[in-house]
Order: C-alpha cells, then sequence, then structure tokens
C-alpha cells in the first residue's frame, strides 16, 4: 500500500511550489522508505523549480535531509528501519570505471530509487536530486542512506546531505588544503562558509573570506576566517595577494559560479597553487584567459562535486566531529520551518538573509 503524505511540488517552470498530497511506495529490492525528520532549503532547489536544471516536471523538491529509515526493501542489509540516516545523492555504485580504478567519490553510475513517487492521480514525480524530501516519507535507494550518530540534531544533521558537504569537500578532499596553508573562500554562503570550517578544521593558518555582503563575512568570521574582503569594494585579487606576502592563496575556493569570480580565483593563486570550482555555473556562462596565464601560473584546476565525498566515510566523521564539539553545523541553520514555508525560504535565500532555513518535518 503507498504512503500518502504531504510533498512540496513545483509544477511548472517559474510557478511557486505548493504543498500537495503524494504517494509514496513501500520499498522494493534495493530501496529504503525513510521518515524525513527535517530538510535544508539549497539553492538548487529554486533552480529546479526555475526550470534551470531540466523540465522534467513535476519535482517533489528538497534533497538536504536526515531522518529514520521506517523500512527497507527485501535485500537490503546496509541499513534498517529505526537507523538515524543522512541522505546523500550519490549512492556509489562500487562497478563502473572510476570505481574500479578506485576513485569511488566520482563514481559515473551512481543510482536512486527504482519505483516511482507520484501525485494523487498518478502523476509521476521527479525527486529533486533523486531525493525529494520535502516530504514526510520519502524513497530512496538504500545507498542513499547513510547511518550516522542519533544524537545528532536532524536539522543540522541533514545539511551534510548537500551545502555543507561540498563545502567542506572542496576545501579538504579536491583542494586536499593542510597545515599552515593559505587557503581563499571567494562567495560565503552555506557552501563557501563550511569550506572554510574545512580549512580551519584541516590546520589552514591563513583562512580569506571573500564575499560582497558584509552579513556573510561576519558568519565566516565566526566560523574560522581569519581575514574577511569586501569584494564589492575591494579588488580581492590584489587583498589575497597582500594577505598572503604577495604570493597568493594555496587554495583558493570559488563558491559563486560566475565568469568574474573564477577569474579572481585563477589569478588569487599562489604559482602552482590549486583553484577549486564548487560554484555550480549556467549553461550560457564562457570564460576567456590568455593561454599563457594558463601555462605560466600552473598548479591545478580542479571541480568539486558534492565535495568529493563519500557519504559513507565522511558524513559519519563529520557528525562526530560536530558531536565533539569541533564543527558547528548548527551555525548553518538559520531558521526552522513548516512544509508551507518554502517558497518565502527562497525569498529569503534570495535576499541573502539565511544560510540555511531547515523544513522541519
Ligand atoms: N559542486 C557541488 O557539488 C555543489 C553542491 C551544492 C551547491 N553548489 C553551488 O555552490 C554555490 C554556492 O551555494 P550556496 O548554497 O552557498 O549559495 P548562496 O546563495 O547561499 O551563497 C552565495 C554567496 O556568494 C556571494 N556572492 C554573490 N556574488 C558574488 C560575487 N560576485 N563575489 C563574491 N561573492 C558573491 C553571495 O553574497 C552569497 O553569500 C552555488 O552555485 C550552488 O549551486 C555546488
Ligand atoms: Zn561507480
Ligand atoms: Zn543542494
Amino acid at each position: 500500500m503507498p504512503h500518502e503524505v504531504q510533498g512540496v511540488i513545483a509544477r511548472a517552470k517559474g510557478e511557486p511550489v505548493s504543498v500537495e498530497t503524494i504517494l509514496v511506495p513501500d520499498p522494493g529490492p534495493g530501496e529504503a522508505l525513510v521518515q524525513v525528520q527535517a530538510c535544508g532549503v539549497c539553492h538548487t532547489d529554486l533552480h529546479y523549480r526555475e526550470g534551470g536544471i531540466n523540465d522534467e516536471f513535476p519535482f517533489l523538491l528538497g534533497h538536504e535531509a536526515a531522518g529514520v529509515v521506517e523500512a527497507v526493501g527485501p535485500d537490503v542489509s546496509a541499513v534498517a528501519a529505526g537507523d538515524f540516516v543522512i541522505l546523500n545523492w550519490r549512492a556509489v555504485e562500487g562497478h563502473c570505471r572510476a570505481c574500479r580504478r578506485g576513485e569511488p567519490w566520482y563514481c559515473f553510475d551512481t543510482h536512486n530509487a527504482t519505483q516511482k513517487m507520484t501525485l494523487a492521480d498518478g502523476t509521476e514525480l521527479s525527486p529533486a536530486l533523486g531525493i525529494g524530501a520535502f516530504a514526510e516519507k520519502t524513497l530512496v535507494a538504500a545507498g542513499q542512506c547513510t547511518k550516522v550518530d542519533k544524537r545528532a540534531r536532524p536539522e543540522a544533521a541533514g545539511l551534510l546531505g548537500c551545502g555543507v558537504m561540498a563545502g567542506f569537500g572542496a576545501a579538504v578532499n579536491t583542494g586536499e588544503i593542510g597545515r599552515g596553508q593559505s587557503i581563499a573562500v571567494i562567495g560565503c554562503g552555506g557552501v563557501g562558509v563550511a569550506a572554510i570550517a574545512g580549512g580551519r578544521i584541516a590546520g589552514a593558518t591563513t583562512i580569506i573570506a571573500v564575499d560582497i555582503d558584509p552579513r556573510k563575512l561576519a558568519t565566516a568570521t565566526s566560523m574560522g576566517a581569519t581575514h574577511t574582503v569586501n569584494s564589492a569594494e575591494t579588488d580581492p585579487v590584489e587583498a589575497i595577494r597582500e594577505l598572503t606576502g604577495g604570493n597568493g592563496a594555496d587554495v583558493v575556493i570559488e563558491a559563486v559560479g560566475r565568469p568574474e569570480t573564477y577569474k579572481q580565483a585563477f589569478y588569487a593563486r599562489d604559482l602552482a597553487g590549486t583553484l577549486v570550482q564548487v560554484g555550480v555555473p549556467t549553461p550560457e556562462m564562457t570564460i576567456e584567459l590568455p593561454l599563457i596565464d594558463l601555462f605560466g601560473r600552473g598548479g591545478a584546476l580542479k571541480s568539486s562535486w558534492y565535495g568529493d565525498c563519500l557519504p559513507s566515510r565522511d558524513f559519519p566523521m563529520l557528525i562526530d566531529l560536530y558531536l565533539q564539539g569541533r564543527f558547528d553545523l548548527d551555525a548553518f541553520v538559520s531558521e526552522t520551518i513548516g512544509i508551507g514555508d518554502v517558497e518565502a525560504a527562497f525569498e529569503k535565500m534570495h535576499r541573502g538573509e539565511v544560510l540555511r532555513s531547515v523544513v522541519l518535518l
């Protein structure tokens, strides 16, 4: 018997989202039914409802979530009913060419639930990032559930499922920032601030936050930035060089997703430094750089997909750091809201008023 629950639906491009009754099937082979407890509002949810990802409306939004497994399919052994889990949007399958060469964080064949959730009239839903967690219950692939310590607050834990993991991992996994190094982070929203926290935990000693919004710079400072640069007033490349002995930072994280911030990140690196692009551009954006600078400045230009994370390795570790008081996940939760408040949360996100609004279910 399918479960009749409430979920947040984007029906058409640009239309405000609505709370509607949806039907969630019982888990089949390889699947898990999860009672969602909390789900953060991420920029990507807004991209979906604006038609920026694809046209497969209607979408069931929400993907930064934590909850409790209610039931699992017949062949599932990695998680069980009653487990407290964080949902991930890259369930590694273990057999593709990336997995076989020992780089499973790039897995090219990640999977989702096979059965479809639907509207009450049977219309199939496209769950955001294969999750769809602005809903009282959701159906995912069992591999999308990572069991973590139950003592974590769901509204904080769920944020590891997307933006916080993406930022933290961009600095620590992709950028490989290390003890005594310098890191600059351009764009200090939820993702950028998590990169700053990652830099601090990994031992970076110069941590430069760059944003055009002074409110974001204040948050960045409280999360570990040693210096701030308001790039609406100051040339960030010059400022970063000045703060790093005239050289540039060892690692620069681009967490906005725009050509101008990419260029800033490119030139704010030390020679042979690393640029990590975690911000997601839109398809029409292009960039032009002198080829001689690409050659002459050397180093690495990397993209970071989901922080190059392995949920099974990284989520429990980050929850441990959180419970030990070494990683302030609670600071990312600007407010908790109800399932009917997602549209208002998009507005607040747009105005830059929040790091994360989190829906409690
Ligand atoms: N790579 C991944 O796996 C992944 C995962 C999640 C999110 N993202 C992307 O990361 C980016 C950041 O996400 P977020 O949730 O932190 O968004 P956000 O909107 O909360 O933060 C963006 C920040 O950038 C700042 N900003 C805007 N223009 C700027 C400029 N020209 N210079 C400096 N700062 C500027 C804003 O003031 C804001 O603080 C988005 O593009 C998002 O899609 C990527
Ligand atoms: Zn794989
Ligand atoms: Zn997200």
